[in-house]
């Protein structure tokens, strides 16, 4: 049983360190969810459209998406690859109502039509409008015109560069396709949560996945990295021909994936929102920092460097690439105008943390996304001795923070 195989949950590896606790809640979510249960689930809808609850799990980039080429259809500048985690998802029903839109004001109908809640607390704003307008990609597609019922359940801190938005797609898109009747593909799921945010692309996909740049809607998809691992076997992402020449072979002897020797330990310095949306922080980046064409020049070196990390089961060289990408991306966004900076001082505390990690042996490599969040990969052998390490070597620099040990994670569940 490989380690995606596993019940989320079944040990809880959250940490608490001074005055804050932590609770990832236990929960029996289990992986190779693909084609045939979401198929399932969207067949039994009967008559019409109806119901259905999809869970996805966050991933975290290790070479990173940052910058469109299409704004409206979510085309990034660069293909990116990351790992989905086992104990950060989020879990969305979706419930498409018994009565049609027609009459509602046009001009305004999507917002004031659909609901949602997150963790029991109603969505409003831009965020509901980025949720109507994935509701309205599926109901086009289903040729349907019922307004919907959407209740989200998160264990990521929202908006806090804890992946949130990458879960939360991933799971509304899942659900909200089953519930309307629709049978997709996962490659057509990736490019449907892709359309709500870009990184949720890769949440349909358990353990390490690389969402391909593409040049338009149909070419913009994720896809796992590891020839046969996530249960892919059978599942469209195979049938479509997902694997290629480049995805790393299961170890025949061992029988697992370089994606269940790798760990990410997520040391949570502030869980609260991010003051500037990833979108926004984009888009001044591209359009006025100097540091951007270089970092996408480099970033094509970073993709080659972890895909070839990958195929020959090197998490140095994995990680080298990984820091140096990230890095390589606050460096860019800093040279923005306005200046966009997530990170803070317990961040570049962590980062120096992550450097005395090394030097002291332990495999440990940094990476940051929008927030003052740090998620340091290192092997699933060393993550449990490195989390006790670092929550030493932070103890009393950074106040009230906490750890959480993740590893590879499943992909996109869909229940009825
Ligand atoms: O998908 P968005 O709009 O939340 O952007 C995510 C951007 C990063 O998390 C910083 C990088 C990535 O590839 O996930």
């Amino acid at each position: 049983m490989s380690g995606r195989e596993a019940a989320v949950g079944a040990t809880d590896t959250v940490v608490a360190v001074g005055a804050v606790t932590a609770n990832v809640a236990a929960s029996a979510v289990t992986a190779g969810a693909g084609l045939a249960e979401v198929s399932a689930a969207s067949t039994a809808t009967g008559t019409g459209p109806g119901k259905a609850t999809a869970t996805a799990h966050a991933n975290i980039a290790l070479i990173k998406y940052w910058g469109k080429a299409n704004d409206e259809l979510i085309i990034p500048r660069t293909s990116s690859l990351s790992l989905t985690l086992d104990e950060l998802y989020t879990t969305t029903t979706v419930r498409f109502l018994d009565e049609n839109r027609e009459g509602v004001d046009q001009q305004n109908e999507t917002a004031h039509y659909d609901r949602a809640t997150l963790d029991g607390k109603p969505v409003t704003g831009r965020p509901m409008e980025r949720i109507s307008a994935l509701l309205d990609i599926v109901r086009e597609r289903a040729g349907i015109n019922a307004p919907a019922e959407v209740t989200s359940h998160n264990t990521v801190p929202t908006a806090a560069g804890l992946a949130s938005s990458a879960s939360g797609f991933a799971a509304l898109a899942g659900a909200a396709a089953a519930a309307a009747g629709l049978d997709l593909s996962e490659r057509e799921l990736s490019r449907l949560a892709r359309r709500g945010s870009g990184s949720a692309s890769r949440s349909i996909f358990g353990g390490l996945a690389i969402w391909n740049a593409g040049h338009d809607d149909a070419s913009s998809y994720a896809e796992p990295l590891e020839a046969g691992v996530h249960g892919a076997t059978g599942s469209q992402a195979a049938n479509d021909g997902a694997t290629n020449g480049t995805a790393s072979d299961i170890s025949a002897s061992t029988g697992t994936a370089f994606t269940d020797e790798i760990a990410l330990i997520v040391l949570v310095l502030d869980a609260g929102p991010k003051a500037i949306s990833s979108r926004e922080a984009m888009r001044l980046t591209i359009e006025t920092s100097p540091g951007y064409e270089p970092w996408i020049r480099q970033h094509a070196d970073h993709l080659a460097e972890a895909r070839a990390a990958v195929a020959e089961r090197n998490l140095v060289r994995l990680g080298e690439a990984a820091e140096a990408n990230a890095l390589g991306m606050h460096a860019a966004m800093r040279a923005a105008t306005p200046s966009v900076n997530y990170l803070s001082e317990a961040s570049h505390s962590a980062l120096q943390a992550v450097r005395d990690a090394r030097a002291a042996g332990f495999p440990a490599w940094a990476t940051m996304d929008a927030g003052p969040n740090v998620k340091v990969l290192t092997s699933a052998e060393h993550a449990e001795a490195l989390n006790i390490w670092l929550q030493e070597r932070l103890d009393g620099v950074v106040p009230g923070f906490r750890t959480i040990v993740t590893h590879a994670g499943p992909g996109l569940k869909v229940t009825r």
